[in-house]
């Protein structure tokens, strides 16, 4: 290979990310990944920046974390198959093991492994018809679950951008306390209640999907006890609960499932993103009676893939490892008092309806001031925009929320840099630092 050829392997963005398909892209500025470290990203010409997204959290425990480059290592050495369709993978039958251990809830627990998030959703709820012989999923407003399939067309989100619905799927709306649906935040969790009830009177429910924690939808944490009594009413009507942790999960709220704030036990919880380590792979844990059957009806040729099992048997030893459910916790409280902190001193409060979340899943939810507190589109493209050009990564969910959901391993200064570089981006992105044509080709959502 000639020095040129090479150099043009090495530089290959501008071409070939053009030619990446429109359909698979969903760009908030011009960034260029070459390489990742912790919680921080390198772009080809070596300018770092900190990632407050994980890579919509998929870099949980942060990039080329050493445990698992040595673990993904030592599994493409010596590359156990292919999947775990046909063969019984020792790293693989280790990670089901691994997982059933973490819930110890679910009776007679089987794992089916998957990809990504949207076939392990997509797999939990065609099982659950199949189970309850019924075809109604009930689904929630503003949820996302997938990208493809079923999984997208029980989400929400996709269904108000003018995807096709499922047919046999209700949407009930999510109880949001900072815009309730009932104009009260005291009633959004009985009034959901209620209209769960009245569906499930019906009997010809398959299923429930629920994300704990709204993340896509706009960082919406339901009250207190809501996702629990959502269960605990599912499994009275002898309907399944899918609790989807894809987002969430994996320590990120300060828990090691989000549902554990509630003391739920639903009767399968999803797992995918961080699960990986950088790697695809995801899960659904969950009871024989429901995942076993049909038999052989949900094959991925790389399910269980022996690599992506190898590092994420490696990420579940690192939670444990370096406490990340405690620190993810206590990091999260340092991050949100940075952020107020900062919002002060650079004079935003004003745009700011609230700063909430729960460990290291934080929103920061951004108005028109004076407006009753009206969404601000434009300011939160703006500011992602603004928060890129100074080093910062991190996009925005719910069309005006900010969303910070940085690597659990995050450093206290990295929390303390990045509340300062949040705000200033907000405030100079009002002040009008990011024209409109300059975003105007990063659409975002
Ligand atoms: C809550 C939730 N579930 C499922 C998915 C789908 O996961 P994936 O994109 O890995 O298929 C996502 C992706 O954003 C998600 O946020």
């Amino acid at each position: 290979m000639t020095d040129a050829v090479r150099r043009r392997l090495d530089r290959p963005a501008a071409l070939g990310d053009r030619a990446l398909a429109g359909s698979e892209k969903l760009r908030f500025f011009p960034l260029v990944a070459a390489s990742g470290h912790g919680c921080l990203v390198t772009d080809e010409d070596g300018r770092e920046y900190l990632d407050l997204s994980a890579g919509w959290t998929a870099a949980g425990i942060g990039y080329a974390h050493p445990e698992v480059v040595a673990a993904v290592t030592d599994a493409i050495t010596h590359q156990a198959y292919t999947g775990g369709i046909s063969a019984s993978i020792p790293v693989t039958s280790g990670l089901v093991e691994d997982l059933i251990s973490r819930f110890p809830h679910v009776e007679n627990p089987r794992v089916y492994l998957g990809n990504s998030g949207t076939d392990a959703n997509d797999v939990a709820l065609r099982l659950c018809r199949e189970y309850t012989g019924r075809q109604r999923i009930i689904s929630f407003e503003n949820s996302y679950h997938g990208g493809l399939g079923l999984a997208m067309a029980v989400s929400g989100v996709h269904v108000a951008a003018g995807v096709a619905a499922d047919p046999d799927t209700t949407f009930l709306p999510y109880p949001d306390p900072v815009r309730p649906h009932t104009g009260n935040p005291q009633t959004v969790a009985e009034d959901v209640l209620a209209r769960l009830h009245t569906e499930l009177e019906r009997g010809d429910v398959a299923a429930l999907i629920i994300e704990p924690i709204q993340s896509d939808g706009g960082l919406v944490i339901p009250p207190a006890g809501f996702l629990r009594r959502v269960v605990d009413m599912c499994q009275v009507a002898g309907v399944p609960t899918i609790v989807d942790e894809v987002k969430v999960g994996l320590a990120r709220t300060g828990r090691f499932n989000a549902f554990d704030h509630d003391q739920a036990a639903p009767t399968i919880v999803t797992l995918g993103k961080s699960l990986g380590g950088g790697l695809p792979i995801s899960a659904a844990i969950g009871p024989a009676v429901i995942l076993d059957q049909p038999v052989a009806s949900a094959l991925l040729t790389m399910a269980g893939n022996p690599v992506c099992a190898a590092s994420a048997r490696a990420v579940l030893r690192v939670i444990d490892d370096e406490g990340l459910v405690l620190r993810a916790a206590e990091s999260g409280e340092r991050m949100r008092a940075a952020l107020h902190a900062a919002a002060q001193r650079e004079g935003v409060t004003d745009v700011i309806r609230d700063i909430r979340g729960l460990g290291l899943t934080i929103g920061v939810d951004l108005v028109h001031p004076g407006d009753g507190g009206a969404r601000d589109v434009d300011l939160a493209r703006k500011s992602v925009y603004r928060a890129w050009q100074l080093g910062v990564i991190l996009y925005y969910v719910g069309g005006n929320v900010l969303e910070i959901t940085p690597g659990l391993i995050i450093s206290d200064e990295h929390i303390d840099f990045a509340a300062d570089v949040v705000m200033r981006a907000v405030r100079e992105a009002r002040a009008g630092a990011v024209t409109n044509d300059e975003i105007a080709s990063y659409t975002g959502w």
